[in-house]
């Protein structure tokens, strides 16, 4: 109802969402073009599990950028017939922005090729459902890890798919096929949840402005990535206003110092529960090059513009003051 979608089923986890979602348009010998940096376990799926079943990938970093994303559905269908455009926005962890609207363009000018339009799959995690609606923007599927900001209490593990009915009779009889439905209890504890989720993530995107722009101002900080504080007039600014209602609550910064440095600051944090979830009521930190992109190497981190002494955060329902002053004490290991 939120997504305005005809239909949605919901699954045991995102990841089980979004593989099934996947199988569920394309076939062996078939590519998906791709937005990067994906969520860590869906860049592993792509590069480990779908590449041993035949299902490859070619993929773009600039998700606002004309000709790259050209170039890339360029090199996706010369290795075979384009199955899907896969994309995450804004991306975990970098707050990297794909724009909907040019991927609309991009498929249907696939289409006009190969006869076929590929569905466009959108992992809608970090906004939705209430601040972006992929399918006013042309998108096919949304997918989403409910375990993050729809559970919202770091109490639950679950993930959904939704949109056209035709699409997702394929996508419901897969799920039937694999047998990675939701559990019963867990259905029910989502229900209890989206009865606050708008109040949780008004609280939490409120709170993580006034983080955001309090990092900002931090000598030790090197480069803040949040949606909030994207250079006026780019292209990214412009897509994020187009399609976006809100800046999130889930971000990175960067502090001097490499990943030494960033471990640092996370061991000195005593509000921050260091944790690699998100969306939860309480706020977590954590090194992403190390725990939710380890599978990613260092070389391809420093390509999806993840440098060492990146820390995300998720940002939670508490006092904001009391975030402030934990960060405070972090940056401070960095002093003398
Ligand atoms: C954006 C995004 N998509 C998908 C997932 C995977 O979800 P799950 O942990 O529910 O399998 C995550 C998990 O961190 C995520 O952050």
């Amino acid at each position: 109802m939120l997504e305005r979608a005809d239909a949605c089923s919901v699954f045991s986890s995102g990841m089980a969402a979004i593989l099934t979602a996947i199988l569920a348009v394309a076939d062996p010998g078939q590519v998906v073009l791709r937005s990067r940096p994906l969520y860590g376990g869906t860049e592993t799926l792509f590069d480990t599990l779908l590449a041993t079943l035949g299902i490859a990938s070619a993929s773009f970093v600039d998700g606002v950028d004309p000709d790259a994303v050209r170039a890339a559905a360029d090199e996706a269908m010369a290795k075979g017939p384009l199955a899907a455009i896969y994309v995450e926005t804004p991306a975990n962890p970098t707050n990297a922005v794909v724009d909907l609207d040019l991927m609309a363009r991009i498929a249907l000018e696939a289409a006009e090729r190969q006869g076929v339009r590929p569905p466009i799959i959108v992992d809608n995690t970090l906004l939705g459902p209430l601040y972006q609606s992929p399918l006013d923007h042309g998108a096919d599927l949304v997918v989403y890890s409910l375990t993050k900001y729809v559970g919202g209490h770091s109490d639950l593990i679950a993930g959904s798919v939704a949109g056209s009915a035709a699409l997702m009779r394929k996508v419901r009889s897969l799920r039937n096929l694999i047998g990675n439905q939701l559990d019963v209890h867990s259905a029910w504890m989502l229900t209890r949840s989206l009865e606050t989720l708008r109040l949780r993530m008004d609280k939490a995107f409120a709170n993580a402005r006034e983080v955001a722009l309090w990092l900002k101002q931090q000598p030790a900080v090197e480069r803040l990535a949040y949606l909030g504080d994207l250079p006026p007039g780019s292209r990214e600014a412009e897509v994020t206003a187009r399609q976006s209602g809100a800046m999130g609550a889930t971000f990175s910064f960067v502090v001097r110092g490499g990943r030494a440095a960033a471990f640092k600051v996370l061991d000195r944090l005593q509000v921050f529960k260091l944790a690699v979830s998100l969306g939860g009521t309480e706020s977590l930190a954590c090194h992403p090059g190390s725990t939710t992109h380890s599978g990613v190497s260092a070389n391809e981190q420093g390509i999806l513009g993840m440098e060492e002494g990146m820390i995300r955060l998720s940002i939670g329902v508490e006092a904001p003051k009391d975030l402030i002053a934990d960060l405070a004490r972090g940056l401070a290991a960095l002093e003398g």
